[in-house]
């Protein structure tokens, strides 16, 4: 499957969208833990995934088919904004700049911008709708 995304016309792209999702959950019979710490739930699209902790929303949500949309990428115009449904702490707390753009965008409770936010624990999300 990534051979052929790798064939795309942004195939560089998407290929690197992908390295971040963990194919290798741990291996119970060689003690070798997965370095996969991470679930995120897509729940527009009912799909979860494991990732390292860290991993930006912006560098998976394409990959798996998500609708969550993109402007910017750098936190300037709040179309990537996204609704926390579960697992807020999964989160890294907002930087100053995330929050005054959603404020600006009216973001409201439970809102980030995917293109600023790592993921540190499990979370479910869903793109909110735009205006
Ligand atoms: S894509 Fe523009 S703020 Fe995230």
């Amino acid at each position: 499957m990534i051979a052929n995304i790798h064939n795309q016309s942004q195939g560089f792209r998407a290929a690197n969208l992908y390295a971040n999702i963990c194919p290798f959950e741990g291996d119970s019979q060689t003690g070798v833990a997965s370095m996969c710490k991470a679930k995120v739930t897509f729940a527009d699209i009912g799909k979860t995934v494991t990732v390292p902790e860290g991993t930006r929303l912006i560098d998976i949500s394409g990959g798996v088919g998500s609708g969550i949309m993109y402007g910017c990428r750098q936190c300037g115009c709040g179309r990537c904004m996204t609704e926390v449904v579960a697992g807020e702490d999964g989160l890294e707390p907002p930087s100053v700049l995330e929050i005054k753009v959603l404020e600006h965008h009216e973001g409201g409770a439970n809102s980030r911008l995917a293109c600023q936010v790592k993921v540190r624990g499990d979370v479910t999300l869903r793109p909110r709708p735009q205006a």
